[in-house]
């Protein structure tokens, strides 16, 4: 392999990791903004004469998995073995390509993860405690992570078990959340005492300081995680009830949590591609090696705080660069799967549209580091103003001209302008990705394609070949170096269709393996050209229209598709938050009458626990008649938006089965209580 001049910190081993998908869903956009920037990444070091192990899996366990295997009425092993091997096909086409893609439920990682839990346990990082959980009393079950929902108790938002996702983003730990409820059956859990494991991550706190202040990669990830670091730093609860996922050492009715296990797959992907290969997975993960882990910034605490502490626990070599990408705006809204703000990889791939593009879109769009927008019109203004009118025309021109008229590489001087700007364009693609900044990178390479037609433009050869064919040859040996160099420098980012270009070029060598000092070889004059066709296809309005209406229709509702990963968003079910958006209270009838000229209604005034009683008319005088109701009970939807109903305000609506049989409370509570 050729590449740059190696430093001594360049031969060090290296393991570049992307965060585990969950194996519970569909790959879409946001999964892509992570994996394929790291596969940039790896493929340009190697072109820079490194040879780092890319490595990635499934990360199987954990309540989600659970919960949504339930509802599909299939196991969580069968669940998870699909979406294993889906994603792994799914990288493939997309090319990114790992040197091992494993599983966290494999043997390696069940391996791994109790000697790593037991060493923590000898070294006295582990300790039992007994906690208030909250208990389900109508499924008879402790309600791990998933399984419960309520409040945040740090910032009052509506949060699930293990996490406040709508509001601060903090971390939960069991039995922190406050009101809790069932997910699966609705009701308000109990709380019981039960023994769990604890990691002492209270006891990490001064490493963590001076660890997190000389972690290398981006900074949003060192100062977001020096910030939690420089708070409370609690001890983390480290088991679950749970049959699915590892089981904790010695407790067959625990399982450890799932973050536990999930960055472990890192080492035991590692494992499990040393034993393939013969290598040593222990120069990685025990020796002087460098590791880079690539992930969302929604993981940035467990990655940085949580996991280093565990390595250092348990005696592993510390990550030295954690590379966080910034999050996905779908036409500059929230990403969100549930509103339909999302782009599947699938469709994207079944309507036809070249990986290489959304590698490009992913790569160019903004610094790794910002959110990115994606949207169908940037996506067409993008590969139509910088594919098709400044890469591939430089490449079809200047390829088509010379097979036309030459039909192989032309004699002639390479300019040392031409060699200077590409070992220009190659100094800053070192730099740039060494600072984990494929847009720069992208930025010089594409102005050496500018540079390209600048070139072709200002020497024209098709006039100059009609006057001096040997002065031609020598302005489009020059173009074809231009354009072997973006082909080489280019192919990290576009590797299928680079790999086109190179074939074009008549080279016999493969690009992938080839290093960025090939784009200063001069072109080898007499090599035949094979006859080239265009690069990049104009994108049309039309393909582009059908993508936006795909994407309208799925926010406007219109379609969902059963295996998504947050099955209780889909259509014809509501979230706990929409749920508990509506107002249902307990009611009290202090006056009701009927309604003169009406059969069917009813006037009543309801004390539903406020100073003055509602007055809302219902539709039940076929029923119940006035007086029967009279001091009763029933049930409200107190924030209903107020009608006019037969001349009279109705402020709310009685709960009914039904032709309107009243839900009634089965004992006595207080006019103005919630129901839920
Ligand atoms: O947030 C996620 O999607 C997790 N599945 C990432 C795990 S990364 C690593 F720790 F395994
Ligand atoms: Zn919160």
């Amino acid at each position: 392999m050729q590449g740059g001049e190696l430093s001594m910190e360049n031969q060090r081993p290296h393991v570049v990791t992307c965060g585990l998908p969950y194996a519970n869903g569909p790959a879409h956009i946001g999964h892509l903004r992570t994996y394929i920037p790291a596969d940039i990444y790896v493929r340009t070091l190697r072109k820079l004469g490194e040879n780092p192990v890319f490595i990635c899996g499934s990360d199987t366990h954990g309540t989600p998995i659970v919960v949504n295997a339930e509802q599909l009425g299939i196991t969580p092993k069968e669940l998870v073995t699909r979406y294993h091997r889906y994603f792994d096909e799914t990288f493939r086409k997309l090319g990114v390509i790992f040197d091992n893609y494993g599983s966290t439920d494999s043997e390696f990682n069940h391996r791994r993860t109790q000697q790593i839990v037991k060493e923590l346990i000898d070294r006295g990082y582990v300790y039992p405690k007994s906690i208030e959980l909250a208990y389900c009393p109508v499924c008879e079950m402790f309600l791990p992570d998933r399984y419960v929902d309520g409040k945040c108790p740090y910032c009052g938002s509506p949060a699930r078990g293990d996490e406040c996702d709508q509001g601060c983003g903090r971390h939960l730990e069991p039995g922190e959340i406050l009101d809790p409820v069932c997910r699966v059956c609705g009701t308000r859990a109990e709380s019981r005492i039960q023994e769990h494991y604890f990691f002492r991550l209270s006891a990490f706190k001064d490493f963590l300081l001076e660890y997190l202040a000389r972690l290398e990669g981006t900074s949003n990830a060192r100062n977001y995680a020096l910030g939690w670091v420089k708070g409370e730093l609690k001890d983390w609860c480290i088991t679950r009830n749970l049959d699915w996922g590892v089981k904790f050492p010695g407790r067959d009715d625990l399982v450890v949590y799932v973050w536990v296990d999930a960055p472990i797959g890192y080492i035991s992907s590692t494992e499990q591609w040393a034993e393939k290969t013969g290598e040593s997975w222990e120069r990685y993960w025990k020796g002087d090696a460098r590791i880079t882990h690539f992930i969302g910034s929604d993981i940035i605490y467990h990655h940085c705080i949580f996991w280093p502490a565990m390595l250092k626990g348990a005696g592993y070599t510390l990550p030295t660069a954690v590379v966080a990408s910034g999050m996905v705006k779908i036409d500059d809204k929230t990403f969100s799967k549930s509103r339909g703000y999302v782009v599947w990889v699938d469709e994207y791939l079944e309507n036809g549209f070249h990986p290489d593009l959304l590698r490009y879109y992913l790569a160019s769009y903004t610094s790794h580091t910002k959110e990115l927008n994606f949207s169908w019109k940037i996506f067409q203004e993008k590969c139509n103003n910088e594919l098709v009118a400044i890469l591939g025309n430089l490449a079809y021109r200047t390829l088509l001209f010379a097979f036309r008229n030459f039909g192989e590489v032309p004699e002639g001087e390479i300019d040392e302008g031409v060699i200077e700007k590409i070992g220009e364009t190659i100094g800053l693609l070192d730099r740039s990705i060494r600072e984990y900044e494929p847009k720069r990178m992208v930025d010089s390479v594409m102005a050496l394609a500018n540079f390209g037609n600048g070139y072709f433009q200002s020497h024209k050869p098709w006039e100059l070949i009609k006057e001096d064919k040997g002065a031609c040859g020598v302005v489009i040996r020059n173009a074809l170096q231009i354009v072997k160099a973006l082909a080489v420098l280019l192919e990290p980012v576009m590797p299928s269709k680079m790999e086109e270009l190179w074939h074009y070029l008549g080279m016999e060598t493969d690009i992938h393996s080839v290093g960025v000092k090939e784009a200063l070889v001069p072109i080898e004059a007499g090599v035949k050209l094979k006859k080239p066709r265009i690069l990049f296809e104009k994108i049309e309005d039309d393909a582009i229209e059908k993508m936006e209406n795909l994407l309208r229709g799925r926010i406007e509702g219109g379609e969902e598709d059963i295996e998504k990963e947050d099955i209780e968003k889909m259509p014809e079910l509501v979230s706990f938050d929409e749920f508990m958006q509506l107002d249902i209270r307990i009611g009290r009838v202090v006056e009701a009458e009927a309604i003169k000229g009406s059969r069917k209604l009813l006037r009543l005034l309801v004390d539903i626990g406020e100073e003055e009683p509602r007055q809302i008319v219902a539709g039940i005088a076929g029923i119940y008649k006035p007086e029967e109701l009279l001091n009763r009970e029933i049930v409200v939807l107190a924030n209903l938006k107020p009608a006019k109903i037969f001349g009279y305000d109705s402020m709310g609506m009685l709960l009914a089965a039904g032709e309107g049989v009243l839900l009634v409370p089965d004992r006595e509570v207080n006019p103005g209580e919630r129901v839920r």
